[in-house]
């Protein structure tokens, strides 16, 4: 039902204070998560070996976790050590641990096989913390299956109908062309040019049209990694469709994750920005703002599709040609859940770096 060994999103880093404990559930599993004293960040089981009361509910000692229902004493790395009026702590006395990674503000989990955690393989995302960005931060939460949400992010079309009066006004486009789509080796690259677009705020300065690149990578659980280069008129027909070596007038950044929770709860997580040579603060907080306004109508339409797909979940859905994007991942997560999170051969053979 879920891939276990990946790499999910938890939250942000900031959301963590030292002295706290948050509760999350990633995939079904309770988390308790905490700070040590040097900051590092501890992810137990939340839930005592005892009694099954959520350590989340505990008290920080030092780096130790207790328990507040009878007392039990969990080390960072999950075992137990203190039982109250106990001596003999036998080795069953533990809750598991998570390994867990920041980078840059984004606080990420392995869920899977601890031997199989690779730092390497998170992907890069821009850190909300360098200078040279300015850049936004949000989350939402969902009550629908995140792949509904992976849906909606690998087909852009949506834009045009969705956030026909926010992200989409008066680009048609987006649902009129097919964009170009590429295996990586755990998710997808999609691609377009989308020509002669009308170009908004502090960007009319080039020109009331523009050409605008729009590529994105898209990796398991959810993560979108989307830039999006604004280029005079004419750029694409230049490029005759191929990717820009070019500069571009202005390059934004928008990184986001889907971390499934249940399978009818989810929580996207975005950020937003651009270079500070690029952007001001004041600009960001605008473009922000579209953002987050759009998030709401793609909420809205997710979970109430989610309720009808609930009614009536064996009736079939209709496939079109806007639906490659999401067909083909869902065959990758499909290949990653036969496989314990490893992509298959085929997906291998045709893999680029992400
Ligand atoms: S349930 Fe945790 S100490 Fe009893
Ligand atoms: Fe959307």
């Amino acid at each position: 039902m879920w891939v276990r060994n990946a790499w999910y999103v938890a939250g942000w880093s900031h959301e963590l204070e030292a002295g706290r404990i948050l509760a999350r559930v990633i995939i079904e599993q309770p988390l308790a998560l905490y700070r040590k004293t040097d900051g590092q960040v501890v992810v137990l089981a939340d839930r005592c070996c005892h009694r099954f009361a959520p350590l989340s509910m505990g008290r920080l000692e030092h780096d130790d976790l207790r328990c507040m229902y009878h007392g039990l004493k969990f080390a960072p790395d999950g075992r137990c050590v203190e039982i109250p009026g106990q001596k003999l702590i036998p080795q069953s006395a533990l809750v598991r641990r998570y390994p867990a990674i920041e980078r840059g503000g984004w606080m990420w989990i392995w869920m899977g096989d601890e031997a199989l955690a690779d730092p390497a393989s998170i992907p890069e995302s821009i850190r909300l913390d360098d200078p040279a960005y300015c850049m936004k931060s949000g989350q939402l939460d969902y009550a629908a299956h995140y792949l509904l949400i992976d849906d909606n992010l690998l087909d852009l079309s949506h834009l045009s109908f969705a956030h026909e009066k926010t992200l989409g006004l008066d680009m048609p486009q987006w649902a009129d062309e097919r964009p170009r789509i590429l295996p990586l080796e755990r998710g997808l690259r999609v691609e377009r040019w989308l020509r002669g677009q009308p170009s908004r705020g502090f960007m009319k300065r080039w020109g009331e049209t523009l050409d605008l690149w729009n590529s994105y990578d898209f990796l398991f659980p959810g993560i979108f990694l989307l830039r999006t280069a604004f280029y005079p008129v004419g750029t694409a027909e230049r490029c005759k469709g191929a990717a820009p070596s070019e500069q571009p007038l202005f390059l934004r950044h928008d990184d986001q994750a889907v971390t499934p929770i249940t399978s009818r709860t989810s929580r996207y997580f975005y950020a937003a920005g651009a270079r500070r040579d690029d952007i001001d603060e004041d600009r960001v907080g605008r473009l922000f703002a579209v953002v987050q306004a759009a998030f709401n109508e793609d909420k809205m339409i997710i979970e109430a599709q989610q309720k009808l797909i609930d009614m009536d979940p064996g009736r079939r859905m209709l496939p079109t040609t806007l639906d490659a994007g999401p067909t083909q991942f869902r065959k990758l997560v499909q290949t990653l859940l036969e496989h314990d999170g490893q992509p298959g051969p085929v997906a291998n053979a045709t893999a680029r770096a992400g």
